[in-house]
Order: C-alpha cells, then sequence, then structure tokens
C-alpha cells in the first residue's frame, strides 16, 4: 500500500510540475502549451499584427498583448486566408534548457509535424507570414512596398531572440530552414542587413532565391498586369479593399509558370525598411551576405511534381515539332541567338531518345538545380562551411507516383516526409533508416553547426568550389562527385549571359 501511495504522490508531483511547466510567460502575456509525446507544444502565437485593409501590404506592427491565460490553437495558413491570420507562429519545447532552435520558414500552406525533430532535444519553431499577393505584391509605393511577407519573418525571428530564453530556447543559436520557395526565404535572410544577428546557420532544401521563381526582376509588371485584370481606376489603392480571395484568384490569371509574386528589390522609400536594395545574385557575387555555416541541397528528380502536367500537355510530343520551349520564358536573348541556345540545351538532354525520363531531367535542371548549383558555389567561394546534399532514396513515402510515369529517385518535397512525417511516427526498414540518417544530419547541425560532429563515424565534407562533392542521403552516406558538372555548367553559362546581367540593367 506504502509503495501504492508512493507512485500517486510521485505521479501527481509529475503532473503538477507539467502542469506549471505547460503555462509560458512572455511580455505579450500568458500562454498554455498542449503535452504531447514527451514535449508541449505552444501553437498560435502572434508576433505582429496588421491593422485591417491600411496595413495590408505593409510592415506589420507590434504584437498584441492578452491578459487572460492564451490557449494553443492550429492555425493554417493560405494564400487566399484572411492576412490577419497569418503572423503566428509554433514552439515545440522538449525537456531542458538552453536548448538550440530550428525555425522553419513555411513556403506554402503545408504542414509539418515536428515530433521526430523535437525528440533530439531541440526546439521547433513554425513560422508562418503573409503569401501569395499580400505579401509578395512589389510596387514602388509606399503602400506596396513589396517583401512584406518576408519583413514578417524578420519580426518572427525578433521575437525568437526575445522571447525564446522563457520555451528553454538559446537565442544565440537559432539555425533557419526552409524547403522550395522557404529556402528561397531562408537564403533572403542570409543577404540582408535586417536579418543580420538574427541567425546562426540556414538550411536550404530544393530551392534558391536566384531561382526565377522566388526573385521577380519583373515584380512591378506583374504588379501592373494585375491591377489591369480588376480593370479599374489607374491608383493601385483599391488593391487595399478587394477581398483577399479575389487577389489571389487574380493573380492565378498571370499565368506565370509557379508563384506570379516573389521576392522583389524594393525602391527607397520614406515610410519603409528596404529589405532588399540590390539583386541577390549581385549580393553573392561580390559576397556582401551572411556567412553562416549552411545546408543546401536537392532532391534528384525534382522536376518529377511536373509529371502529371507534362504527360497532359502531350510536353513530349510537341518536343518533336520544335524546341522554343527549351529556353526558360525568363531569359532575355536576341532573336539570332535562339536557334544556337536551343540546340546545345537540346543536345544535352535530348539527344537520341526522347523520353519523359529526358524531359524530367531537363526540367530539374532548369528550375531547380541549374540555379541551386549557383548559389552552392557563389556562398561556398565566400565560406569554408558549406554542406551540400543530394537526397536520392526511392521511398514509399512522399509524392506518389504518377500513373504511366516511372519516378526514380526523390521527388521535389520527397525529403519532407521523413524529416516531418505526417503523424509524427518513425518510418521502418529502409526508409527508417533513411529517416534516421538525414534527421541525425539535420539536428547535429541544428546543435553543433557541422552536420557531422566527431562523434560520427564518417565526414560530410564541406564544399570545396574547385572540386565540388556532395553528400548522397539515401540507405547510406557517401559522398561522391557532383553528378551534374556538364548540365549545371551550361546553365550557368546561359544565365549569366543572357538573364543576370540584361535584367540587372533592365531594373535599376
Ligand atoms: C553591402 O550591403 C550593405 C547593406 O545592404 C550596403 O549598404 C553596402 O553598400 C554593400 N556593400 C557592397 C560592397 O556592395
Ligand atoms: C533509346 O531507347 C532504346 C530502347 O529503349 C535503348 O536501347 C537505347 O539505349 C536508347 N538510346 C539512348 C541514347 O538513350
Amino acid at each position: 500500500m506504502a509503495t501504492y501511495g508512493m507512485i500517486v504522490i510521485i505521479l501527481m508531483l509529475f503532473l503538477t510540475r507539467i502542469t506549471a511547466q505547460d503555462v509560458i510567460n512572455i511580455a505579450q502575456g500568458k500562454i498554455r502549451g498542449v503535452l504531447r509525446d514527451g514535449f508541449v507544444s505552444y501553437q498560435g502565437i502572434p508576433y505582429g499584427s496588421i491593422s485591417g485593409v491600411n496595413g495590408r501590404f505593409k510592415h506589420a506592427g507590434l504584437a498584441p498583448t492578452w491578459t487572460n491565460v492564451r490557449e494553443s490553437n492550429e492555425i493554417q495558413c493560405y494564400s487566399s486566408s484572411p492576412v490577419e491570420d497569418c503572423l503566428h507562429l509554433d514552439v515545440h519545447v522538449p525537456h531542458g534548457s538552453n536548448l538550440p532552435v530550428l525555425a522553419w520558414i513555411t513556403g506554402g500552406s503545408g504542414r509539418y509535424n515536428p515530433t521526430l525533430l523535437v525528440k533530439q532535444g531541440i526546439v521547433i519553431v513554425t513560422i508562418r507570414h503573409r503569401l501569395g499577393p499580400v505579401g509578395f505584391l512589389c510596387l514602388s509605393e509606399d503602400k506596396v512596398s513589396g517583401n512584406a511577407g518576408l519583413k514578417d519573418v524578420v519580426l518572427a525571428l525578433r521575437w525568437v531572440r526575445d522571447n525564446i530564453i522563457a520555451f528553454h530556447g538559446n537565442p544565440n543559436k537559432v539555425i533557419i530552414a526552409g524547403q522550395s520557395f522557404g529556402a528561397a526565404l531562408v537564403e533572403s535572410l542570409m543577404l540582408t542587413p535586417m536579418a543580420s544577428g538574427l541567425f546562426h546557420g540556414a538550411i536550404l532544401q530544393s530551392g534558391t532565391v536566384l531561382a526565377p521563381w522566388a526573385f521577380n526582376y519583373d515584380a512591378e509588371n506583374r504588379a501592373k498586369f494585375l491591377k489591369m485584370n480588376f480593370d479599374e481606376s489607374k491608383d493601385m489603392h483599391f488593391l487595399n479593399k478587394v477581398g483577399i480571395a479575389d487577389l489571389a484568384e487574380k493573380a492565378e490569371d498571370l499565368e506565370v509558370p509557379y508563384l506570379p509574386f516573389g521576392i522583389c528589390i524594393e525602391k527607397p522609400l520614406k515610410s519603409e525598411e528596404r529589405l532588399l536594395s540590390q539583386s541577390p545574385f549581385d549580393i553573392m557575387s561580390t559576397g556582401n551576405m551572411s556567412k553562416v555555416p549552411m545546408i543546401v541541397g536537392y532532391t534528384n528528380n525534382e522536376a518529377y511534381v511536373f509529371a502529371s502536367m507534362l504527360k497532359s500537355s502531350k510536353a513530349l510530343t510537341k518536343m518533336s515539332k520544335g524546341m522554343d520551349f527549351l529556353l526558360p520564358s525568363e531569359l532575355q536573348t536576341n532573336k539570332r541567338d535562339v536557334p544556337q541556345l536551343a540546340n546545345k540545351v537540346h543536345d544535352m538532354y535530348f539527344d537520341g531518345n526522347k523520353t519523359m525520363a529526358s524531359l524530367l531531367a531537363y526540367h530539374r535542371d532548369a528550375y531547380f538545380l541549374g540555379h541551386i548549383h549557383r548559389s552552392v558555389r557563389l556562398h561556398a567561394s565566400f565560406s569554408d562551411s558549406v554542406y551540400y546534399y543530394q537526397f536520392s532514396y526511392l521511398g514509399n513515402v512522399g509524392v506518389e507516383g504518377e500513373p504511366g510515369v516511372i519516378k526514380t529517385g526523390a521527388a521535389h518535397s520527397d525529403e519532407l516526409a521523413y524529416l516531418f512525417p505526417a503523424k509524427g511516427e518513425k518510418l521502418d526498414d529502409e526508409e527508417g533508416i533513411v529517416q534516421e540518417n538525414i534527421i541525425r544530419l539535420w539536428t547535429n547541425f541544428v546543435k553543433h553547426l557541422n552536420p557531422t560532429p566527431e562523434s560520427e563515424h564518417f565526414l560530410w565534407e564541406p564544399v570545396n568550389p574547385h572540386d565540388v562533392r556532395i553528400l548522397d542521403i539515401n540507405v547510406d552516406l557517401n559522398m561522391v562527385e557532383f553528378p551534374y558538372k556538364r548540365k549545371t555548367q551550361m546553365w550557368k553559362d546561359i544565365y549569366e549571359k543572357y538573364y543576370f546581367e540584361n535584367r540587372r540593367n533592365s531594373a535599376q
């Protein structure tokens, strides 16, 4: 009986400890967490505010305060959700103190179950921000200065700096990470003085601000086009008044590949601090960026997510009739150069058989890898701690197979299914090994700013720009030669000649 009594007392002590621990007091007020499997989640914490339509497109104001205990609630954000709903973050806290922090910057509306990462003893902060036109419409006007969604993230990182101690996090060890557009946002934070000192390492998965789908030299033209679609008077102010769902819907009429509104260069304005005043390519070429240790990489079949689109557009049939589409539309080539350039691209990918596999390789490089590789080389020429990976495992989780298109390797986003498994459960068998690999490397990096500290039995070599090697992440972990040297070199030459130079001049 005595033992039973003891157990009850210990249990009660344990429960009160947890209950006391799950209410945290920050400057804004008290917030109650939700007890999960070995950690506590504080969800939906507002880190900034937007004052109705007058604040739309503008930098956000101070975070709200409250008097009662605020309950956690799960908030989702889409490009058409009301602006005010998006400036929230979640903090997931395991046991421990002064813990390293991984701040995951969302690129869209995905759900990220942090369970397996938190269990490795790191605090996870998931940052939501304005998306779509309200986050990224860009004009040279006070009301719509551009990069609002990115300035939200800066505000969120300041919140982390000022508040994370209350959540047992270490404000001097904050690693920012994102995937796809989220990776482009992370890289932008490395390029702006507004965010300097707010983070100490960066992880960029399958995305870069150098990709034309992430950064727009022609942002103003796109905004004007959007306005025309509303068929309204000349002034832009009505954009403040239309419904957000309407804005998002009209943005789709732009029919640009991928995201219609991205990161932009801001013009000098009286009322707004500029986050970016030069093009990312110019900043990175001169090394004028934050040189924190970074993990950067791609999946070896990124473009598989377009398989269904490519199949239904009969891209292969069209190709046999002409090759014009082989040059991405953002390139500014003179007509004379087009045939020769198109031939060059054709011979690189489609010499011999025209297959879906060659089409996927072309899209992988033209939209992702060509840009990611250029980014890696620029960072690595100013830093000796750039860790470059390829995720190549073909498993049963992640992007589903498209009937009639063989899935080889890993598609865009596949690695997320290992880092943030939907139910927070460990995977089995080979997939479990791949998952352990990537979780260990990522959390090592968050803890030590080095993915393979001495306790690991192998070394992930940082990039040497003169002889690029990558870590192949699969069931086994191996350093290998970068496999797409010839292809990425071709894209580098094309983009430097027909994109960065020309666009730089026309943007000024
Ligand atoms: C580096 O960036 C800062 C901040 O944007 C800017 O003021 C400075 O002129 C830049 N330096 C060079 C050499 O471009
Ligand atoms: C073209 O396809 C055939 C049959 O599938 C194959 O045997 C051949 O190796 C392919 N050629 C090239 C250059 O890929």
